[in-house]
């Protein structure tokens, strides 16, 4: 056989026999065929003393280094839970101002916790993640999972709300949803960062039952269920000392007890002790304010606790450099997972996919809350002229609220929204009252003219035969927003006197609250409809149109409860000592009783229930089917109950189920929740709702013996639509 080119054919032969011979000496650590934990080891001993230490602690504001000479990338980091944040500068937190960074914002998390529906969360997480691959991010910075413990937490919004089992079911599935795409999230504020007044050093106390019964088990769930590759410390402390090097949480609890694999990584600023950031488990050491005394400016890397004067201790020998080594292998892990993980596709950002996943969780998240009259849904024709009166129908609120906040490609406010689904020619709008702009940690004053506006408002409510009242809070400064707390439990700017003034002259009022938190309504007797819409994202004003004209019936629930009054909550009840500390020290004497469970035990009725929510059809619950009666402690319970559509629509009800122990030994809520499904059912269909309930989700946290106990005892299994409508309920015994 001629050849017709030998040389190629050589060459060929040659890349061959090189790659043979090479392919053995490609470093363990960079083969993606072998096992993670063995390129972890095979990289460590490869690094150089500078380079780990390099590792530990930022590089950027929101960037920790690789490792070059060994061809090991660095990790980039990025808000928030709702969206990926438009790029930061290097070294600072102004924003850097690119061209190509708008992205998809979704729905606040109380929201897509509204939906009580873990698929959702799951395509959240999905689609977040390809927002960051996209933008070359390696750590999405959420979910938050912190605990709903008063209606003033300035940050609830980005939270599940009040109950621990609720927030582990979304957040695990969020989180993966997330590292599907070989992108890590980073579950916060571990933990206990229950408020934003005083976040930077307010030192929480508060007993080993509501630390594992309320406050941890949302971060359990996402390592132990959501295998999460990074965990955020918070700012506060915890029992004298900060989350960020905080050694019963990260070392023992994190680390020992959980097994966590992963990062941790600490809140921006948070750390402030270099001996505890190297001995109390922080494994990257992010935004810390240095003096700048060497060099020309805050935030100067070298100058972190984790950085040049930690290089020197080791170099002394006045730190073991093992110390830091369980700290890189972390990391390494990390980056193995992400930033190398050569899988990884190439993402998108606001996508066609993306913005239908955010406009559908806005929809499954809207709760209708009081509907006399059949006010909603506004049917499409049924009025030639629908008056929308609020702020809120027009802000932009996917801007503010802090680190959270988001650079839209679109935001469809409601009043677009509405527009586009009624026609413009039949919409009329007037703001009514207006806030300043949103700016961080600032209140800045309004610049409109209250009186005009109320005025405007109030002769515009004469002639119509139905207004939308579209207010809430919003992403300014003590309002749902980070780093300042609510001073009221009323709607701001002049909200209540203006829903009173406009029902004087006209009753046809649906309320329409977009926020993340509780309010008071003391006009709620007076108006006929409320929904609670929460910050919905880019879709705001498409899912709001299409749940208020009735193209879509609303199936959200609370997700914490709305107390009638402040005092009713159980962290204010017990005064400042409770909420919001003395600037030292605060303590949670309501305990276990948060939210509902607060509510149910003191017999106190709040406003709306957690788990509450109308829709447009009714549901009919038939009775419990459960085979047996008599369980042992490592048994699970079946249950089966029959659920119809007695309604003219199609429609979704989220059936809950909580557990009463009937003699506990301690004190125990009257209920706790341990159950729920989401259930699609068309007009006249019956399905059967079917949960498993291991037994040994019945056990509280026994402080003598610290560690979880199940008691024998009979226990009450309710299912309900709401903490405070039980359809039915069943007994049985553990033995
Ligand atoms: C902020 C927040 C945290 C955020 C981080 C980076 O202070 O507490 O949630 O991810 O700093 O912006």
């Amino acid at each position: 056989m001629k050849l017709k080119n030998p040389h190629v054919f050589l060459i060929v032969i040659y890349c061959l026999l090189y790659r043979t011979v090479c392919a053995q000496h490609i470093p363990i650590y960079l083969d993606e065929n072998f096992p993670l934990e063995s390129r972890v080891e095979d990289a460590l001993p490869k690094m150089t003393l500078e380079e780990k230490v390099a590792m530990i602690h930022a590089q950027a504001m929101f960037s920790s280094a690789g490792v070059p000479r060994l061809g090991i990338h660095e990790l980039w980091m990025t808000d928030g839970p709702h969206g990926i944040r438009a790029e930061l500068n290097w070294n600072n937190f102004d924003y850097a101002k690119w061209t190509n960074d708008e992205c998809t914002a979704f729905p606040a998390l109380t929201c897509l916790a509204a939906t009580f529906n873990p698929e959702l969360a799951y395509q959240y997480g999905k689609a977040i993640g390809e927002e960051a691959l996209y933008r070359k991010k390696d750590v999405v910075l959420g979910p938050g999972v912190n605990i709903y413990r008063t209606p003033l937490n300035g940050r609830n919004f980005e939270y599940m709300g009040e109950d621990p089992f609720l927030t582990s079911k979304m957040a695990v599935s969020y989180i993966q949803g997330v590292q599907l795409n070989g992108v890590a999230a980073c579950v916060k504020h571990y933990a206990l960062n229950n408020q934003e007044q005083w976040r930077q050093h307010i030192n929480v106390e508060l007993s080993d039952r509501a630390l594992h019964e309320i406050y941890l088990p949302a971060f359990k769930a996402c390592v132990l269920e959501g295998n999460v590759w990074s965990v955020m410390g918070s700012y506060n402390k915890i029992r004298g000392q900060y989350g960020c090097h905080n050694n019963l949480l990260i070392n023992e609890i994190l680390k020992k007890y959980w097994n966590f694999d992963g990062v941790v990584i600490s809140d921006w600023g948070g750390v402030h002790d270099a001996n505890e950031a190297v001995y109390n488990g922080l494994d990257i050491e992010m935004g810390t304010w240095t003096d700048g005394l060497k060099s020309n400016g805050k935030s100067t890397f070298d100058n972190y606790y984790m950085a040049a004067t930690l290089f020197d201790k080791i170099k002394k020998g006045e730190i073991p450099e093992s110390a830091i080594d369980n700290k890189v292998r972390r990391i390494l892990r990390l980056i193995f997972r992400t930033s190398m993980n050569s899988q990884r596709k190439f993402g998108s950002l606001v996508s066609e996919e993306h913005i239908n996943i955010a406009r559908k969780i806005g929809e499954e998240g809207i709760v209708l809350l009081k509907n006399d009259k059949d006010f909603f849904p506004v049917e499409k024709g049924k009025y030639k002229k629908i008056l929308v009166i609020g702020e809120n129908a027009t802000k932009p609120l996917t801007l503010g609220g802090g680190s959270s906040e988001l650079k839209v490609k679109e935001e469809i406010s409601p009043l677009d929204g509405l527009k586009k689904k009624y026609g413009e020619e039949n919409i009329d709008y007037t703001m009514g009252y207006g806030s300043g702009p949103s700016v961080y940690a600032k209140e800045v004053a309004s610049p409109y003219n209250a009186d005009s506006l109320h005025r405007k408002a109030l002769q515009m409510a004469k002639d119509v035969e139905i207004i939308l009242f579209i207010g809430g809070l919003n992403k300014n400064h003590h309002q749902d927003c980070e780093a300042g707390d609510r001073l009221s439990y009323d709607l701001p700017f002049e909200q209540n006197k203006l829903i009173s003034d406009i029902l004087r002259i006209n009753k046809n009022v649906g309320i329409v609250l977009i926020s993340g938190n509780a309010v008071a309504m003391p006009w709620i007797k007076e108006v006929p409809a409320v929904m609670q819409a929460w910050y919905l994202g880019s879709e705001s004003g498409t899912a709001l149109a299409n749940i208020i004209s009735g193209d879509t019936n609303p199936s959200g629930k609370l997700p914490f409860s709305f107390p009638v009054k402040l005092k009713d909550n159980g962290a204010l009840f017990f005064g400042e000592s409770s909420y919001p500390g003395d600037n030292v020290n605060q303590y949670y004497k309501e305990d276990i009783l948060v939210g509902y469970r607060w509510y149910d035990t003191k017999k106190i009725k709040p406003l709306f229930a957690f788990g509450y929510g109308l829709s447009y059809t009714k549901f009919e619950y038939g009775k419990i089917d459960i085979v047996k009666k008599n369980f042992s402690k490592d048994e699970t319970i079946e249950l089966k109950i029959p659920i119809s559509n007695i309604g003219e629509r199609d429609g979704a009800e989220t059936v809950q189920f909580y557990v009463t122990q009937s003699k506990p030994s301690v004190l125990r809520p009257e209920k706790e929740l341990k159950a729920f499904k989401k259930i699609f059912l068309k007009t006249g269909e019956t399905k059967y709702i079917e949960v498993v309930i291991p037994v040994s989700s019945f056990a509280f946290y026994d402080e003598q013996k610290q560690s979880w106990i199940v008691e024998e005892d009979k226990y009450i299994i309710h299912c309900a639509s709401s903490a405070n409508d039980i359809k039915n309920s069943v007994s049985i015994f553990v033995k």
